[in-house]
């Protein structure tokens, strides 16, 4: 009989101490961090979360290696009690209710230092209350874990740039050559309006470097601002242009520097000028250096070849 209750004992400590040991995942309801209890009832989250970098073992500080599905939606334990359900507890991205600082704080544990996110506080998005659910989902298993690729992703709220981008001139977005964030700052920087740069025209020479110069002649309103005579998300006049000339022209030049009359052989100012008023027809057949010249000549002087 004694022996029995020795033995007794001492199985009640050994259980204790197995049970204190354990890792806390396999503990029951007092802590459920085991993404293979959110499995049971959540197979579909947990197949798309396990082909996701976060379900990744190997990559050192993923969700994975630290609290599972719980590293972001909250510890389960009130919710597996209940036997699962809505409100129970967890942190859900989908409920409107949640305000979207608590929805980001989750990401940003891991992700504050992640370069991208460096200027986050600064960013439009942040201020509007857009939390990073709104952009990603880390169950579709897609790259970037997007919700959808670009430009689809940003031209769902910003309606106003899709109309834009479905205009006869506009930079190869919608085929796919390019993407917004080629240009923009999601997740927040320096720039005016997110841009990539810190002026409009430091982002125009990015890929249009050949309109930097130096130039010989440069044109005042390029150097100020591409913005000037261009529209950079589309436009229905060719090569981006807000007008198209003459009009985009005169509206800053009149017509003081060139004779009234019509150009003909004899009456050019170089002799060969087509015969032809410089009206209704376009500055540019002359002045096709609009970007500024680098003609040497006298002819350089005014944007012409
Ligand atoms: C016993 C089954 C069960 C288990 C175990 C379970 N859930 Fe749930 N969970 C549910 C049900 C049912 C719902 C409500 C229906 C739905 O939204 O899919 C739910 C809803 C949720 C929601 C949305 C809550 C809301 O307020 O809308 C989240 C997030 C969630 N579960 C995460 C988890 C995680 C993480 C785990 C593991 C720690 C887990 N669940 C374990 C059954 C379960
Ligand atoms: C890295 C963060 C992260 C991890 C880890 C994660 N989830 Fe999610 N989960 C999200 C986000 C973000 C959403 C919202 C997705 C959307 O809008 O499509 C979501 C959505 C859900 C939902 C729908 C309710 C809601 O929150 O909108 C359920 C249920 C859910 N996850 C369960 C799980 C389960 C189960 C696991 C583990 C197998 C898991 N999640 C792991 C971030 C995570
Ligand atoms: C427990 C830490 C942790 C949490 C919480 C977490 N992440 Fe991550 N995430 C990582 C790690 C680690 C990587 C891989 C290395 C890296 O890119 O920093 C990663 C990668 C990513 C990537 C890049 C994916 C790719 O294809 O390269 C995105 C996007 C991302 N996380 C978004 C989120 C969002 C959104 C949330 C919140 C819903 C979140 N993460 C929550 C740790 C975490
Ligand atoms: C407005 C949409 C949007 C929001 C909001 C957003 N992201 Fe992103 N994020 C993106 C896009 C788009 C990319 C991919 C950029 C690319 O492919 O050039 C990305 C890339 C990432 C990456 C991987 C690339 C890298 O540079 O490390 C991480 C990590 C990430 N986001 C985390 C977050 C976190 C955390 C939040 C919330 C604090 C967040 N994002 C909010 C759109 C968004
Ligand atoms: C969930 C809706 C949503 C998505 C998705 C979204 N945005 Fe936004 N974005 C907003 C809101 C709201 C603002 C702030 C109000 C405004 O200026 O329109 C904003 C602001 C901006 C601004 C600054 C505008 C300014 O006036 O300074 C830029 C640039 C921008 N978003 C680009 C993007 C890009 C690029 C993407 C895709 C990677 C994207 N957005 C995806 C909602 C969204
Ligand atoms: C070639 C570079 C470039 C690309 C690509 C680009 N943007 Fe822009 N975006 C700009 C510049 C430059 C501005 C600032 C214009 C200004 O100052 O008036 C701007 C302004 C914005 C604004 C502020 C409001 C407005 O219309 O002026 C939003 C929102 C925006 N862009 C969203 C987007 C979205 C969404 C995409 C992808 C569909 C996109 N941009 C692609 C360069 C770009
Ligand atoms: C990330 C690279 C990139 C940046 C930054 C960029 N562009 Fe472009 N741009 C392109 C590409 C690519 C094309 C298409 C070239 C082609 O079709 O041959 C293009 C075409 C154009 C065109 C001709 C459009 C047409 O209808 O033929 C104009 C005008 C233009 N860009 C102006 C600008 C201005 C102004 C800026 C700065 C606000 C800018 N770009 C910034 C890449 C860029
Ligand atoms: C004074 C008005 C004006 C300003 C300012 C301006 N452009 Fe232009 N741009 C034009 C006109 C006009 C055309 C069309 C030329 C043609 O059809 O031959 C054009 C065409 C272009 C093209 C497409 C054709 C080509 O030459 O490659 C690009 C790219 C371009 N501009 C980039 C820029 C950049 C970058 C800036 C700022 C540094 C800028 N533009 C400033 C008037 C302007
Ligand atoms: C936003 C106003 C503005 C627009 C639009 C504009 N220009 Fe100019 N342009 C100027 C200014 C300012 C000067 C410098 C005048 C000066 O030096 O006296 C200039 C100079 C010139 C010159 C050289 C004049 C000289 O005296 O050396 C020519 C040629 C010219 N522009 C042609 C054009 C053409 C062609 C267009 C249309 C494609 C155009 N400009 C659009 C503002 C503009
Ligand atoms: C047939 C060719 C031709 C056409 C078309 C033409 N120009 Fe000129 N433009 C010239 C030449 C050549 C000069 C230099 C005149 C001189 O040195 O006396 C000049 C001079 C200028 C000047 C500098 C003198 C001044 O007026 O201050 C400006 C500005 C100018 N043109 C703008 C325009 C605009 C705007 C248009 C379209 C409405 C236009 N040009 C059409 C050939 C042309």
């Amino acid at each position: 009989m004694k022996k029995l209750f020795t033995f007794l004992v001492l199985l009640s400590v050994l259980i204790t101490m197995v049970w204190l040991t354990a890792p806390r995942d396999v503990r029951g309801a007092e802590s459920m961090g085991n993404t293979e209890t959110c499995k049971a009832c959540h197979q579909d989250r947990y197949t798309n979360y396990s082909k996701s970098i976060h379900a990744n073992k190997a990559v050192l500080k993923s969700p994975a290696n630290a609290q599972g599905c719980e590293s972001c939606h909250g510890s389960g334990t009130a919710h597996i009690q209940k036997g699962g359900g809505k409100e129970t507890g967890m942190l859900a991205f989908s409920n409107g209710k949640v305000e979207a600082a608590s929805k980001s704080s989750k990401c940003l544990a891991c992700h504050a230092n992640s370069r991208s996110l460096s200027f986050w506080d600064m960013s439009k998005h942040k201020a509007a209350g857009i939390s990073c659910d709104r952009c990603h989902t880390v169950h579709s298993g897609k790259k970037m874990n997007l919700k959808a690729s670009q430009p689809d992703l940003c031209i769902s709220c910003h309606r106003d740039v899709r109309s834009q981008i479905m205009k006869q001139s506009h930079h190869p977005l919608r085929e796919g050559k390019m993407k917004c964030t080629d240009c923009h700052d999601q997740h927040g920087g320096f720039g005016q309006k997110m841009i990539k740069d810190s002026s409009t025209n430091d982002l125009c020479f990015k890929c249009h470097a050949e309109k930097r110069g130096p130039f010989l002649r440069e044109h005042p309103p390029v150097v100020e601002n591409c913005g000037t005579c261009h529209t950079v998300h589309g436009s229905n006049h060719g090569k981006l242009l807000i007008t198209r000339a003459p009009q985009l022209c005169q509206s800053c030049h009149d017509a003081s520097g060139h004779p009234g009359s019509i150009y003909t052989n004899q009456n050019t100012f170089q002799g060969n000028a087509p015969t032809n008023r410089m009206f209704a027809r376009s500055c540019l057949n002359c002045h096709s250096e609009i970007h500024g010249s680098t003609g040497p000549s006298t002819r350089g002087n005014v944007l012409v070849r």
